[in-house]
């Protein structure tokens, strides 16, 4: 498997809040010191078996992020990550036992969008949803940071637990595209991802061989190891030598020509997830949410739909309104633990894992178009590319014949072309595009047909759909802004073609 070098970040950090630290270093244990600057729009995968310190290693990366006033926010599927709160100002929002503000999916984006413009440190506490509305809110919240995160370019790291739940190997969802989308390609956007998994071979691939750090903590499956074996640039033979001698918190660190064991240190704030003792320790007390980050929240307005706000900070509220501001509570480390998670600690060694089929991620998510992405979302209004992106998301769901169709006639608009024509274009069995029509596609007025003796003729009629359904938008975008909508959507079209 190839494996792409570190390049340096097109990300300014002129105008950051940690523009002095920039040549600072992230102690992540005796034998690991990074530079900063090597964060800035990295993606670094953190696998390992259950117990191994996958938890304790990201905690540790958090930590030296946020002391050095590096924006972020964390996917918490545990409820592991409040403990951060000991030392350091964030936000637990989301639902679980340790949330200082209580949200659904209609607000996500707007707390994304305060955590992104203003900085903010968040955790996404989402260990208390069901996983319909977890997955809602995950998107919700992960669209609005990639949307907004091309307009701001400012350095922005993303923690994201249990990846494989959000970007398993072999399955194409709306939200596996989205965190795979910010993995692959959010370096340009200054997006940096932290991806951790106990199940290395659940993963999508692409993400992890695509990886600029790595952290491989101990893993004894035959299917978590043959991972391994293919991002460690060792013999089979040593790998498995190396790795399964590896202790609790060891790891074996992999970056640029860097590969070494190594241990890292431990957390310095209180994890959530920790292994439980006998003893129960208390839990320090937890610093207060500043009133300015409470504020903020509340200055999303609408989107976050503060029903029951009241901008002092630490007041208890209502646990049924939608956003509802709680006092961090002071229990015992023992009490932290969920009874689940009790139980799933106490299960032996590692669960089977095996790999799933070829990966179908979109290889052109790796290719972008920075300089177009740029100008485009600078200029058109946020609503414009939030609907611009939601018709994109909508389109990657359809069946490849038709993406592929979609983007071959968006590369040749505004010519007509046969189903014949169209299955040798586009390498597609004609029989499919005959006996699977892209009806949607033409309900949508995206695509015009028509009928021939045999078959069909089709057409993209992008022009006249972006006038349509950007109409109410007319005045604000004029000319020039439908002219680059239509541009800015024919590129996205044009890679829809270019998934395996
Ligand atoms: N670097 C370390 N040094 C010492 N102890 C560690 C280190 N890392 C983790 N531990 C201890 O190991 C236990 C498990 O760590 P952690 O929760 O990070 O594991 P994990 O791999 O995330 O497990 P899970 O898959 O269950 O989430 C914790 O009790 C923690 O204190
Ligand atoms: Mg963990």
């Amino acid at each position: 498997m190839s494996r792409t070098r570190v390049t340096p970040s097109l990300v300014s950090v002129t105008n950051c809040h940690y523009a002095g630290h920039i040549m600072g270093k992230l102690k992540l244990g005796p034998d690991i010191e990074l530079p900063l600057r090597e964060a800035i729009g990295q993606c670094v995968a953190i696998l390992g078996i259950r117990g191994s310190g996958k938890s304790n290693t990201a905690g540790v990366i958090f930590e030296e992020l946020l002391a050095a006033r590096y924006p972020l926010s964390i996917i918490d599927t545990d409820g592991e990550y409040f403990g951060l709160k000991e030392k350091y100002e964030v936000l637990v929002v989301g639902e679980g036992e340790n949330v200082d503000i209580e949200l659904n999916p209609d607000s996500a984006a707007g707390v994304a969008e305060v955590s992104l413009r203003e900085g903010l440190p968040v955790v996404v506490d989402v260990s208390g949803m069901l996983s319909e509305d977890r997955d809602e809110f995950v998107l919700e919240y992960l669209s609005r940071l990639w949307e907004l995160a091309g307009k701001l370019r400012k350095p922005y790291m993303i923690g994201i637990e249990e990846c494989h739940e959000f970007i398993p190997q072999g399955v194409r969802t709306e939200l596996k595209e989205t965190v795979a989308r910010i993995a692959l390609r959010g370096r340009k956007r200054g997006l940096g991802t932290v991806v951790i998994s106990q199940r290395s071979a659940k993963v999508e691939k692409d993400v992890l061989t695509q990886a600029g750090m790595l952290f491989l903590h101990r893993v004894v499956h035959e299917a978590d190891m043959r991972v391994y074996g293919e991002l460690l640039p060792w013999r089979k033979a040593e790998v498995k030598e190396e790795v399964a001698a590896l202790g609790v918190g060891e790891c074996i660190f992999m970056a640029d020509q860097t590969v070494k064991k190594a241990k890292v240190r431990l957390r310095d704030t209180f994890h959530g997830g920790f292994t439980p003792a006998f003893e129960p320790v208390e839990t320090p007390k937890l610093r207060q949410v500043r009133g300015e980050i409470l504020a903020a929240i509340q200055r999303a307005g609408a989107r976050v739909e503060p029903d029951a706000w009241d901008p002092a900070p630490g007041q208890q509220r209502s646990a049924h309104t939608r956003c509802a501001v709680k006092e961090a509570p002071m229990r015992t480390r023992q009490e932290t633990v969920a009874p689940s998670r009790a139980k799933a600690q106490d299960a032996p060694a590692d669960v089977p894992a095996d790999s799933g089929p070829t990966s179908t991620a979109p290889q052109s998510w790796q290719r972008g178009h920075p300089e177009q992405d740029a100008e485009v979302e600078d200029v058109l209004p946020d609503e414009v590319l939030r609907q611009a992106n939601r018709l994109m998301r909508r389109l990657w769901r359809r069946p490849i014949h038709e993406r592929r169709m979609l983007a071959f006639l968006a590369s040749r608009e505004p010519r007509a072309y046969t189903t014949a024509e169209l299955a040798a274009w586009t390498d597609c069995a004609e029989a499919v595009l005959l006996g699977e029509p892209p009806t949607e596609l033409v309900e949508l007025g995206l695509v015009h047909r028509e009928r021939l003796a045999r078959g069909y003729t089709y057409r993209i009629r992008l022009r006249p759909y972006v006038n349509e359904v950007f109409a109410p938008f007319q005045s604000e975008l004029g000319p020039e802004g439908l002219h680059r909508l239509v541009g800015y959507l024919r590129e996205e079209l044009m890679d829809l073609g270019n998934s395996v």
